[in-house]
């Protein structure tokens, strides 16, 4: 397992649109277990491929409580398939873009159809934090950010204070 970096927003690897992943091997695997070190190093509880500027449809996640036992889940090409009825409002944040939270409005269930890393087709039912996650990273594989779903005025907002962000932390460490 290597480490890979995260890019940080407004990175254009994050606004383009992931391929498909065709053949489920190998490679496609270590990059898996790459992107779950990456993101429990970080510490984060979903990461996408783009995030690493891989343009492929492959997503990590894990919502498991902090003292509780790992519960990593693999996606490859996941979907959303259906969704519940209600939506509701919880605050969101992202690796790439750190310190940078807002309130998103996203569906409360969410049914999603993935392959997983051996290959097999597997549907999820997904509720709460979880379909939350879901949505956010399936998100980044159309190059979409939670900052996306607000208005211009308050993306505009954020996006300067992560770059003023960026500035001071770069500032420092040179
Ligand atoms: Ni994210």
């Amino acid at each position: 397992m290597a480490l890979r970096e995260i890019l940080i927003a407004p990175h254009p690897a994050l606004k383009t649109k992931a391929e498909p992943v065709v053949d489920v091997d190998d490679e496609v695997r270590e990059l898996l277990d790459d992107m779950l070190g990456t993101m429990y190093a970080a510490p984060g509880i979903g990461l996408a491929a783009p995030q690493i500027g891989v343009a492929k449809r492959l997503v990590v996640v894990d919502v498991s409580a902090k003292d509780s036992p790992n519960e990593p889940l693999h996606l490859i090409n996941p979907e959303i398939v259906a969704t519940g009825e209600t939506r509701e409002v919880a605050e969101e944040g992202c690796l790439s873009l750190p310190d940078i939270y807002a309130d998103i409005e996203r569906f409360e269930r969410v049914f999603v159809r993935f392959r997983d890393r051996d290959g097999a087709v597997r549907e999820l039912d997904a509720d709460g934090l979880l379909a939350r996650c879901l949505q956010h990273e399936i998100d980044h594989l159309d190059g979409v950010l939670f900052v996306d779903h607000l208005s211009m005025l308050r993306r505009r907002m954020l996006l300067r204070k992560l770059a003023k962000q960026q500035r001071e932390k770069q500032r420092q460490a040179s």
